[in-house]
């Protein structure tokens, strides 16, 4: 992936830096590029074994970083005050709530897996934190991609990708799914990334020949939110009680934690009557993406943007109605973005819990569409606005390592 103007001056403010606390020698660093994703449409499926799909964009997260002899982690931030210190051969102490979490998160699940002999000292960075656009996600690759090249071990993409998702679950407190590390890790410049969660199987589906140009344009409300503490849990949790009624009412033995890619669109149908409303809901939402994702897939292949994009926008619609998330905020931010001309599609950036709305668009209209968004948005919602932003990004490739040696 190449790195845009800002991107390169990024890395080499994280650098400057990491040299100045280190007295690193140039040949000693390293870099890790993390681009953001976005998620057109098989969004809230990825943690009941569904199948999605996503793009990443010219927005990333970045590190600097040189391996320390000694087994010690510590990183600075471009973007968070102090400096975080994490032991990589003791047990993790008990989240704080700052941004240092991310830290001793990864060093946990990567250390409970491989010992972790050498340190690594790193400086971060990135675009739109906390705006949706899985930031979260993409700092962990950085830290587990950095501490494995510290040790001096490969670790496979999948696998990464799973310690991540173990470090959100188990240390964070986010009962997040694959979607965001699997697209960041997995994503290809001009292609759509299709994911089957349940064995993390990868289609890198290119555009028709001579399908038009998108622009990704990211449209931030101004209010950011953890997704811990959100109402993230309760909906993976909703969904899983939806699997375990239809699969109980279909003769078939629910596990613990049943997934509604278990029960099947069959018995959705025979069964989703016998649902409460909002189990109902969730597993309509469930369903309608698995139907969207199948058909999204062929309208990209063909290269007819306008079906992909109808069906993105028909994926933010049943996030509000079915799924039950997103604040006025979004909504509003999803309503202009659907309504503006060169719009193909919209829908929420992540959870819907904060953060940010994107849309694919064409990239002629880009510079009308986020100045028609920001009027609308700041005549609806005044006070949030002022903190709001719009974005024209290009879609990107995978995490990679950057710099350095190369
Ligand atoms: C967040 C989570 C993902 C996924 C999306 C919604 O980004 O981290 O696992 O559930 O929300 O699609």
């Amino acid at each position: 992936m190449t790195m845009n103007v800002k991107q390169n001056e990024r890395l080499r403010a994280l650098t400057a830096r990491l040299v100045l606390a280190t007295g690193a020698r140039s040949d000693e660093v390293f870099g890790v590029n993390a681009p953001l994703r976005v998620c057109p449409v098989g969004a809230h499926v990825d943690h009941q074994g569904g199948v999605v799909t996503g793009l990443t964009i010219d927005r990333s997260v970045m590190m600097a970083a040189t391996p320390l002899p000694e087994p010690i982690f510590r990183i600075e931030s471009l973007d968070f005050q102090g400096a975080v210190t994490v032991e990589l051969t003791a047990a993790q102490p008990a989240p704080t709530g700052e941004w240092g979490d991310y830290a001793r998160a990864a060093a946990g699940v990567l250390s409970a897996r491989r010992r972790l002999d050498q340190g690594l000292y790193a400086v971060i960075g990135g675009d739109l934190a906390g705006a949706g656009l899985s930031s979260s996600a993409a700092v962990l690759i950085c830290y587990v991609l950095g501490l494995a090249r510290a040790n001096r071990f490969d670790l496979p993409r999948r696998d990464v990708a799973a310690l991540v998702q173990q470090a959100e679950n188990s240390y964070i407190g986010v009962a997040s799914g694959l979607l965001d590390q699997s697209i960041i890790l997995f994503a290809d410049k001009g292609h759509l990334t299709r994911v089957t969660v349940s064995d993390l199987s990868v289609e890198r589906v290119s555009a028709h020949e001579g399908a038009p140009e998108i622009t990704v344009v990211v449209a931030f409300s101004g209010i950011t939110r953890a997704l811990a503490g959100s109402g993230f849990n309760t909906r993976v949790e909703e969904c899983h009680e939806a699997a375990r009624i239809l699969l109980d009412r279909g003769g078939r033995t629910a596990g613990r934690r049943p997934l509604l890619s278990e029960a099947g669109p069959e018995l959705f149908d025979r069964f989703a009557a016998e649902l409460p409303e909002n189990l109902r809901r969730r597993a309509a939402h469930f369903f309608g993406e698995r139907r969207r994702v199948i058909d999204g897939v062929e309208a990209w292949r063909g290269g007819d943007l306008t079906r992909f994009g109808e069906l993105m926008s028909a994926s933010g619609e049943s996030s509000i109605r079915n799924y039950e998330c997103g604040t006025p905020e979004l909504v509003t931010l999803f309503e202009l973005l659907r309504d503006t001309p060169g719009v193909y599609g919209a829908r929420f950036s992540g959870a819907g819990f904060g953060g940010s709305c994107v849309a694919l668009a064409d990239p002629a209209a880009g510079e009308e569409i986020a100045n028609a968004v920001s009027r609308g948005y700041a005549a609806a919602h005044p006070d949030a606005a002022a903190n709001a932003n719009c974005h024209l990004c290009t879609p990107a490739g995978a995490a990679r390592f950057v710099g350095g040696d190369d």
